[in-house]
């Protein structure tokens, strides 16, 4: 057999058992509808990054943690089929696996109902972290605070590139887990979040100072902005011009895209490209791009 010469991202994080209905309308008041189709398939942060690593051509290995219910199981398989290694995730006994229900209009408006999960365990002990020594990079999102924590560190001690998707959640877990990151890649309001009225540009230079190596903030169509340690001066990257569709896990590609091109060592205005083009193809079809479509977008 030929050697796997695939860079390894190893990637922690949320992952979640989407359960999709395309829908006529979403109606008022509460009654009876039929959907036109339903999809059932893994989302989450961390898992959609996961799912973009493996098609843009990256050895995935994800952690996560599930429940041993219904959902638990065949979400592990989904995300398997889509070649990410779910071998070392936690099956959480007692536990319940987090669901969505997402209704899409035929506008593509959404209207999403989350359920986190229970017991499924907050405790990073289980963590294989050796098998860090082996990843040209490490991704996390802030969905379970613990876990990304404990493998940042290791990481970092290690001597890996790490990469945080600075997604909304409460300012606390932002401002402990940012430190800890070399490439603080946020989002609109998951900046917001981290530095409470602060313009963008001085947030992502609280980031540099506290030792981030880049900090950026994705802003949809109106592209990238980002700035490095070595020079401060902000940097925005534009987002590909695409007929969006679907604009559903845009950001989590493009934090998996990112990821990859950092295991590959791509210089930092490239790495920005690289993710840009894969986020721009994900809103344009609402699914994940292979590397040949990255890198024709990137070409044209
Ligand atoms: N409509 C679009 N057209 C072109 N590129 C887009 C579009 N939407 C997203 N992108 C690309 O993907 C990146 C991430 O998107 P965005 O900033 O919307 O993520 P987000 O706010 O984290 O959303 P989510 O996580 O829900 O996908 C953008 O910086 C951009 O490069
Ligand atoms: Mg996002």
């Amino acid at each position: 057999m030929a050697p796997d010469l695939r860079p390894v991202v190893v990637c922690l994080g949320s992952v979640v058992m989407d359960h999709t209905f395309h829908v006529e309308d979403i109606v008022q008041p509460p009654s009876k509808n039929r959907a036109r189709s339903y999809a059932l398939g893994a989302g989450g942060l961390a898992a959609n990054a996961s799912i973009a690593v493996s098609r843009l051509g990256g050895h995935c290995i994800f952690w996560g943690r599930v429940g041993d219910d219904l959902n638990g199981r065949p979400l592990l398989d989904a995300l398997a089929e889509q070649g990410v290694d779910v071998s070392q995730c936690r099956l959480a006994p007692g536990g319940r696996t987090p669901v969505s229900a997402v209704l899409v209009d035929p506008m593509g408006e959404r209207s999403i109902y989350s359920y986190r999960g229970e017991n499924l365990g907050t405790e990073p002990d289980w963590l294989p972290l050796d098998r860090i020594d082996t990843a040209q990079a490490f991704l996390c999102d802030p969905r379970w605070p613990e876990g990304a924590a404990r493998a940042l560190d290791y990481a970092r001690a290690k001597g890996v590139p790490t990469v945080i998707d600075g997604e909304k959640t409460e300012t606390r877990i932002l401002m402990d887990l940012i430190p800890r990151v070399d490439h603080a890649v946020f989002s609109v309001p998951g900046l917001a979040l981290y530095a409470p009225g602060r313009k963008p540009v001085e947030a992502l230079r609280r980031a540099l100072e506290e030792g981030c190596q880049v900090a950026a903030v994705t802003q949809g169509e109106k592209g990238t902005l980002w700035m490095t340690k070595a020079d401060p001066t902000p940097q925005r990257t534009p987002a590909f011009r695409v007929h969006a569709t679907n604009t559903t896990g845009a950001g989590d590609v493009f934090h998996g895209a990112y990821a990859l091109a950092i295991a590959e060592r791509q210089p930092i205005e490239q790495v920005m490209r690289f993710a840009s083009a894969a986020g721009a193809l994900r809103a344009r079809d609402g699914a994940t791009p292979t590397r040949a479509m990255v890198e024709e977008l990137l070409r044209g």
